[in-house]
């Protein structure tokens, strides 16, 4: 097992009814700016808990943070911010509302142009943060990661630091009872491939970490479709979000290799073509673990035997059962594997080719060797 230090302050509150927590959680004192999306909270009862909450409170509410944030939106919310003299800042939605808020925490205490933190300058500072969690899928809640996109540059950009850990998150299954199945579908497949990507690489002493990663595994596969079945049912969503938080809260990562390839590729999928994140995963992994068979070979084997229960046959056999397992449990889900089904054939693939090396993304995967050439063959696979 590799050296490691874990380092995870967030407080979680989880369960029916935590959302009351929110006035014990921000100073009375606070100036609080509630960020939010589109306005599903506005349906689902999340907003009025909220409210009711922070009665007592001085806030203000920045609402439009879209799906896959917008700088120029966030621009927006730090303005409104700096106006109303805000000192804490708390989050209300998914992956997008909690990153896009993150950025706002960091930029609030910058005094330099706010792009910087996005290309390369150290976060130094950031405004306390909480959230209450309406979508079981990034693990943003409780992290220090954020991406933001950034639509001049057709670029995703990611940022992180311990200082944007929130100081706590809320998380009440009941508050995922009303997103859409496509919603539902992309939480799954999100925390199945955080969860692949901390384990699928190569075997590296860690057997607590492997069970884990194999135990979320087994639960999502199981779980997950009974969401788009019974989307009120409160154990399987309490199950879902336990699941999604713990593939990204970075516990799982603790000392073994990880391979990120699979985001890096979709992050440029969705900066081109504007395809839901999840949505690029599904694409994206399993061609990748079928071009990446060989050096993947022991860990794939241990995931068809522990996960899927293949273990009979030749190793290849099992390897490609394994593989097709996997897409078809996305399919299940009801989400697309396939570049073509979202319109891409292979005239897209030198642009997102040239993406990838725009962005130096040239050696990637758990031993940096794969290339544009291997990246071609992955993303040839998956058309
Ligand atoms: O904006 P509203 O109206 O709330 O609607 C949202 C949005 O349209 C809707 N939604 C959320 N909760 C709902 C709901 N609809 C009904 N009922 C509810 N309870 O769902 C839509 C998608 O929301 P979004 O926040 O975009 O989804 P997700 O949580 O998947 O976040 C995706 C973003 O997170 C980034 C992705 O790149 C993407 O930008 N990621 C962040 C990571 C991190 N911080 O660690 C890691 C991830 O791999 C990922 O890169």
């Amino acid at each position: 097992m590799r050296n490691f230090t874990f380092y995870n302050p967030t407080r979680l509150h989880f369960g029916a009814g935590q959302i009351a927590r929110l006035s014990e959680e921000i100073p009375p004192s606070s100036r609080v700016l509630i960020t939010l999306g589109g306005g599903s909270i506005f349906q689902n009862g999340v907003w009025q808990q909220v409210e009711d909450a922070l009665s007592g409170h001085h806030t203000s509410r920045f609402a439009g943070i879209e799906a896959n944030p917008q700088f120029a939106t966030l621009i927006r919310g730090l303005e409104q911010a700096r106006a109303a003299a805000c000192d804490f800042i708390l989050a209300v939605g998914g992956g997008s509302v909690i990153d896009g808020s993150k950025f706002i925490a960091a930029a609030l205490c910058h005094p330099g142009d706010p792009l910087e933190l996005l290309t390369g300058t150290p976060i130094s500072a950031a405004m306390p943060l909480g959230c209450v969690l309406t979508l079981a899928a990034t693990g943003s809640e409780s992290n220090g990661k954020g991406v933001v996109s950034h639509a001049g540059r057709q670029e995703k950009l990611p940022f992180a630091s311990p200082l944007l850990y929130p100081r706590f998150a809320i998380l009440d299954p009941r508050s995922t009872f009303s997103l859409p199945p496509r919603q539902i579908s992309n939480g799954v497949v999100e925390a199945f491939v955080h969860t692949l990507e901390q384990y699928l690489t190569y075997p590296a002493g860690a057997p607590l970490q492997d069970r884990y990663a194999e135990g979320l595994l087994r639960t999502l596969i199981e779980e997950g479709p009974k969401a788009l079945v019974t989307p009120c049912n409160y154990a399987v969503r309490a199950n879902l979000m336990l699941c999604a938080n713990q593939a990204m809260n970075g516990v799982l990562g603790c000392g073994v290799p990880h391979d990120w390839s699979t985001h890096l590729i979709g992050h440029e999928l969705t900066a081109l073509y504007h395809i839901d994140h999840a949505q690029t995963l599904a694409v994206i992994l399993p061609a990748l673990l079928n071009e990446r068979r060989a050096v993947k070979q022991a860990k794939l084997l241990q995931y068809a035997e522990r996960v899927w229960d293949f273990n009979l046959g030749k190793s290849e056999a099992r390897i490609d059962a394994a593989i097709n397992a996997t897409r078809d449990f996305f399919q299940r889900l009801g989400v697309p594997t396939r570049l073509g089904e979202h319109g891409l054939d292979a005239g897209a693939i030198p642009q997102i080719l040239a993406q990838l090396q725009r962005h130096g993304l040239t050696a990637l995967g758990e031993h940096a060797d794969l290339d544009l050439e291997g990246c071609e063959r992955i993303l040839l696979k998956a058309l």
